[in-house]
């Protein structure tokens, strides 16, 4: 139990809402990380520091404000490089959020790229971001969708995925860990049978970079999504990468100003990477924000992370798994496993919504409905599901609170169902 006792009850601390927000007489438990992540008082501070210190707009004015702003936007891009071990600054584009990321990646590569009929290869445990921006494209430019299906055991189905993947499968886009099921994909057995395939991997990684190390060349994927607000940092962040030689092909996504080189009255021509893909004023202070809750995540170090949460995953499984009638989607967890620390399940013959709503009323966030995932829950013949989703700064007292509050709320609808 030595290593059970770290970083959480120190870490809570810096997070003013976790620390001390109130809702009436009860402190709130939050435990709803998946859908967002709550902001250190660091990132706070660093918003305040830029807005009131050196707020100017980035890459245009010959003053030092511009100048130091323009600095510290194009550190936040080296630290995200760094984060996820890109190959240069030139690859990592801004964007709002992942979203976002992706649906440059379809407008930009696959509206470029893809011809008739041939094939995107998806997952059934998709996010809708990751699944509607391929639907568009697939439609414009007559390619196929093709799902890969999911196991017994709440998994990505390897075997499905290798009689689907084929020469004609040009992109493999699929999730890192499930903001659902929680499973973890095997992405470097998937990058291999892509590259022998010819079909590159583009990887969401939303739910994967606040708890594991992603490291895009030993993955050897070719996009990587990345949204701010799920590792600490601010909303209206996010960021795409992807190989220069790639992102240097492909046409800009949107067009505007800081996009471009020239501009003539009948044409123009575009700016070198990765402004090309960053058109008007970016989100500065969102950029610098996210970069210091990387340095956040850093300090605190991603392995103590994983290992502290993969114990409580494993303490919340105990306790979820001894509740009558409850049922838990997706895989147990398992000490060699990165699975997600979160827990979808739901209770025989009581809606999920009404279990997160009672339970608010108890001070305890969680979240309810398809989390996004609507193929995925129709696959599994699930209406909707009730989340909790963890962090770093989750304790076993929030968990045997939400415990003691959840069987309440069971019993309660029981009674009155
Ligand atoms: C797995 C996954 N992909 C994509 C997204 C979309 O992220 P955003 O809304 O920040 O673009 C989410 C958000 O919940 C997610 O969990």
């Amino acid at each position: 139990m030595k290593t059970f006792q770290i970083y959480n009850v120190h870490e809570k601390k810096d997070f003013p809402l976790l620390a001390n927000h109130d809702s009436g007489n009860k402190q709130i438990i939050y435990l709803d990380h998946a859908a967002t992540t709550q902001k250190p008082i660091q990132v706070l501070d660093k918003l305040n520091e830029y807005y009131k210190n050196f707020n100017a707009n980035v890459h245009r004015g010959a003053h030092q404000l511009s100048a130091k702003a323009t600095d510290e936007f194009e550190k936040a891009r080296h630290q995200i490089n760094k984060y996820i071990n890109a190959y240069s600054d030139k690859e990592i584009i801004f964007t709002r959020n992942a979203t976002e990321a992706i649906n440059i990646a379809a407008r930009s590569w696959g509206e470029f790229y893809l011809k008739e009929n041939d094939e995107i290869l998806l997952t059934l445990m998709e996010h809708h971001s990751n699944i509607v921006p391929w639907q568009l494209i697939a439609t414009k430019n007559k390619c196929k969708i093709k799902y890969v299906g999911i196991n017994n055991e709440g998994e990505l189905d390897m075997e499905d995925l290798k009689s689907k993947i084929n020469k004609k499968t040009k992109l493999v886009s699929l999730v890192h860990i499930s903001n659902t099921l929680g499973c973890c994909n095997p992405i470097k057995e998937i990058t291999k049978l892509a590259k022998e395939n010819g079909a590159l991997v583009l990887l969401d990684a939303c739910q994967s970079l606040a708890h594991i190390k992603v490291d895009v060349q030993e993955l050897n994927i070719d996009f990587l999504a990345g949204s701010g607000h799920k590792l600490c940092g601010p909303t209206g962040i996010g960021f795409l990468w992807s190989r220069e030689k790639i992102l240097n092909e492909i046409p800009p996504f949107l067009g505007g100003g800081e996009m471009i080189e020239d501009v003539f009255e009948e044409k123009s021509t575009w700016a070198e990477l990765p402004h090309k893909f960053e058109a008007g004023t970016p989100a500065i202070a969102e950029a610098i924000g996210l970069a210091e809750a990387l340095k956040y995540i850093k300090n605190i170090g991603l392995n103590n992370i994983n290992n502290y949460e993969k114990k409580i995953t494993q303490y919340l499984f105990n306790h979820l798994s001894n509740i009558e009638n409850l049922h838990i989607i997706g895989p147990s967890p398992t000490n060699d496993q990165n699975r997600a620390s979160l827990a979808a399940f739901y209770v025989d013959n009581i809606h999920s919504n009404d279990i997160a709503e009672i339970l608010d009323s108890k001070g305890v966030c969680i979240r309810s409905g398809h989390h996004c995932c609507q193929p995925l829950h129709r696959h599994l013949g699930i209406k909707s599901t009730a989340r909790v989703s963890m962090n770093f700064t989750t304790t076993k007292e929030d968990i045997d609170t939400f415990i003691i509050k959840l069987k309440e709320t069971i019993n309660f609808l029981r009674i009155n169902s």
